[in-house]
């Protein structure tokens, strides 16, 4: 793991940025998997300003989302689908055919899951796999559990994960308490992973994912098996990890 302490939360945006800026400029077809929440806006902010500079071209990107609240309408602003396009996709020349977004509602759900896994191996996997963390460990909508979900699944949300997304509805009662989310497999294959974490209230959670036992109860402790993740931590995220098993960022 490769972890680089950032000053603040605009130094974090701009170079999460700027790595998702460089892949694209190296392969313009590349398959980014993309998380939403709080910490990932000042990314999207940035790559949409890099984009209007005539910076970067996302004409070819695929895109797949790592979750959705199950049960939502894409208007619901609350949707990670009404999220993903006013923060990035309304912004920029990306093609409404490649973007995916866990978002089945109707039907056969364990079906629709398997084709969104089918279509990520269809185009060769995920090049980028951003992710934030949740002050429990999970990556995705991945909660804490005794078993791996290697799949796309639905999953019930845990009561930390509720109580913590609740503030992006109206009342804690519109929440959904079950998501779609990307299974471990799809995020542990993709070529390389760039974990953001901002604010102390991840400081525990970023402390486990990179010292603690390697266990499905933390998700994101499984991403020391991966061998291309850059973590971007603030000094708060950052601030249970011993001196020296960081970088600090130049700017
Ligand atoms: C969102 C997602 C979640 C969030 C995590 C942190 O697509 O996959 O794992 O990354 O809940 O959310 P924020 O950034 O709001 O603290």
């Amino acid at each position: 793991m490769d972890i680089h302490l950032v000053d603040g939360y605009s130094e974090l945006s701009d170079i999460a940025a700027g790595i998702v800026t460089e892949l694209v400029n190296s392969k313009n077809n590349a398959v980014l998997g993309l998380a939403t929440g709080s910490t990932p806006v000042g990314m999207y902010r940035k790559l949409v300003e890099t984009y209007q500079q005539g910076s970067v071209d996302f004409s070819q990107v695929i895109t797949f989302n790592l979750d959705e609240y199950y049960g939502l309408s894409r208007e619901h602003p609350g949707s990670y689908y009404y999220y993903m396009y006013r923060h990035f996709f309304d912004h920029v020349n990306i093609s409404p055919e490649n973007i995916n977004i866990p978002e089945f509602r109707d039907g056969d759900i364990t079906a629709a899951c398997r084709q969104y896994d089918g279509k990520i191996e269809t185009v060769g996997g995920i090049d980028l796999q951003v992710l934030g963390i949740g002050v429990n460990g999970h990556i995705g909508f991945n909660e804490p559990d005794r078993f791996l979900k290697v799949h796309t699944h639905l999953v019930t949300l845990a009561k930390k994960t509720i109580e913590v997304n609740s503030r992006f509805f109206a009342s804690p009662e519109e929440m959904p308490g079950q998501a779609v989310t990307m299974g471990l497999g799809p995020i542990m294959h993709a070529r390389k992973i760039l974990l953001l974490a901002s604010g102390s209230s991840k400081a525990k959670a970023v402390f486990d994912m990179v010292n603690g036992k390697i266990s499905t109860k933390m998700p994101a402790s499984l991403l020391q098996l991966h061998r291309d993740v850059t973590i971007l931590a603030d000094r708060e995220a950052a601030s249970m990890l011993e001196e020296g098993s960081f970088h600090i960022s130049q700017g």
